[in-house]
């Protein structure tokens, strides 16, 4: 309304935003049998298949010499054996390279590292003339067989571009020395965007290699049916050594509190802190209820390695494909409880075996970081909101029920606040030189 308008332009003219915001929608594919979220996104003259990465901060596209590596003795091996897509980037007329810094990613599996530069880069109808960008020619990484690279939606804190000249001997050192710049989101906020985004995943059928994968939404939510939000703060990642953080606690990546976790009756009540990562596709809890939870399959599942298939040190339950998950399995998050659908405790890899969802958080020295995967995202819509350092959930419904829960609630940071947010966001960046960590968790 005019008069609204007018209020607004008097008392807050940050506001004014609102009639012309940008924001995006893309399509995700799930791949690699529903573990990998893939958007397509224009990098220059061409567009690419990226994951979408809440676990990690940084955007890189494989550049045309790329070489992949063993992971542990870092030999060089056949392109195949890193199993990414074929679609490489050539510096288009658009790219400025940056001899300053370079791009050196640590995953849960591997390495990604590669020079940076400057590049036009397009997400639906948002447009970031110059957004510093990593074209990688090392991999120790996997990819999914249909992703060329990777975007990063965690915070800026850990984003891993380093100086010139910083030469780390091993491959954690890759946590170490880095200089801040506007990751692709932080850019979009800057274009107009409001200051979140979201996720709706979608899950396959048992088995099926690739298919429709739900939405990733910019400054929007997704079009689906859902109830009323559950509102929780982003805290700072507990199980970061303050020390890969330069001494001071930050937030890094989308950490919250789980509060309760319960199945089949049973309840573990002990709060504990959760990574929620689309870059993982199952549930790491503590040791302890994780092994509660898969003794409660029937058959009771097998505590593996799985080598061939994932990092060795990843620890999993094994369960025939057949098996029974432990019934009324949901996660407390935010006050409210979350619902694990039968059919994303149970996941079938492309060799057939079958393995359960919920699995242990591995320790990486003294850490032991649990994480909220996509078998938890896949029951709702999920908003991360940058802007207001929170996160909102809401549970999926049919469409077409009646109980009116069905319509789409707005998200908030349309607001004064979530405006505001950014120049924080931005003058933050300006200040804080930060040494990354959590990534090594992700995968
Ligand atoms: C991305 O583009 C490729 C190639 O055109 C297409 O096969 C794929 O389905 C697209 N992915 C999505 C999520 O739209
Ligand atoms: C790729 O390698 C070729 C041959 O060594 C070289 O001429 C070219 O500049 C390289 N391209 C990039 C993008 O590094
Ligand atoms: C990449 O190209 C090779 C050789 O043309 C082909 O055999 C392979 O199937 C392609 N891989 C993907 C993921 O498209
Ligand atoms: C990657 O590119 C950088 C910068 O151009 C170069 O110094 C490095 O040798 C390249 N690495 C590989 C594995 O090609
Ligand atoms: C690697 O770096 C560490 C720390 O700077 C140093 O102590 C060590 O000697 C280096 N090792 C090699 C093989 O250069
Ligand atoms: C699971 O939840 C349903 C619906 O609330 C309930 O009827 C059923 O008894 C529960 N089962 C167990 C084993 O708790
Ligand atoms: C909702 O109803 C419409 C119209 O009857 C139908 O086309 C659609 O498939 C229904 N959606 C669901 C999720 O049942
Ligand atoms: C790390 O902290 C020290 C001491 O507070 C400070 O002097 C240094 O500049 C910081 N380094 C980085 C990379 O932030």
């Amino acid at each position: 309304m005019f008069a609204t308008a007018l209020l607004l332009l008097s008392t807050l003219p940050l506001a004014i935003v609102s009639a012309d915001t940008l924001s995006a929608i893309l399509p995700l594919q799930a791949t690699r049998y529903g573990t990998d979220l893939v958007a397509n996104i224009s990098i220059g003259d061409s567009t690419y298949q990226v994951l979408a990465d809440t676990g990690s901060a940084d955007l890189w596209v494989l550049g045309s010499n790329w070489t992949c590596h063993d992971s542990s003795t870092d030999a060089i091996l056949p392109r195949a054996e890193c199993q990414f897509g074929n679609k490489t980037y050539t510096p288009s007329p658009t790219f400025s390279a940056l001899s300053s810094v370079w791009l050196g990613e640590r995953y849960g599996d591997g390495n990604a590292i590669g020079p940076m530069g400057f590049e036009r880069v397009q997400l639906g109808e948002i447009v970031i003339p110059q957004q510093q960008i990593g074209v990688v020619n090392y991999s120790s990484t996997i990819g999914d067989r249909v992703n060329t690279g990777v975007m990063g939606l965690a915070f800026s804190s850990i984003a891993l571009a380093h100086p010139e000249g910083y030469a780390p001997n091993t491959s954690l050192g890759l946590l170490g020395e880095t200089v801040p710049y506007d990751t692709v989101f932080v850019s979009m906020v800057q274009q107009g965007v409001l200051p979140y985004f979201s996720f709706a995943l979608e899950r396959l059928p048992l088995g099926q290699e690739k298919g429709f994968g739900g939405y990733l939404t910019f400054g929007t939510l997704p079009p689906v049916a859902h109830g009323d939000f559950a509102t929780t703060p982003v805290e700072i990642t507990q199980a970061m050594p303050a020390s890969l953080t330069n001494g001071t606690r930050k937030i890094t990546e989308w950490a919250l509190s789980v509060q309760a976790v319960s199945w089949d009756g049973k309840s573990y009540d002990t709060p504990f802190q959760a990574v929620v990562d689309t870059g993982n596709w199952a549930n790491y809890f503590p040791r302890g209820v994780a092994a509660q939870i898969n003794a409660g399959f029937s058959p009771p599942g097998k505590l593996v390695s799985p080598t061939s298939r994932f990092d060795s040190s990843q620890l999993f339950y094994s369960v025939p494909c057949s098996a029974t998950p432990p019934a009324n399995v949901s996660i407390q998050t935010g006050g409210k409880v979350f619902a694990i659908d039968a059919r994303d405790m149970i996941w079938r890899d492309w060799t057939g075996e079958c393995f359960s969802s919920v699995a242990p958080a591995t320790p990486i020295g003294d850490i032991e970081l649990p994480f909220l995967g996509d078998a938890f995202l896949k029951n709702m819509v999920a908003v991360f909101d940058v802007g207001k350092e929170e996160m909102r959930f809401a549970a999926r419904v049919d469409e077409n029920s009646s109980d009116g829960s069905g319509t789409v609630v707005p998200a908030s940071g349309g607001s004064a606040l979530g405006r505001g947010c950014c120049s924080t966001v931005t003058v933050m960046l300006g200040v804080a030189v930060v040494v990354a960590a959590s990534v090594l968790f992700s995968s």
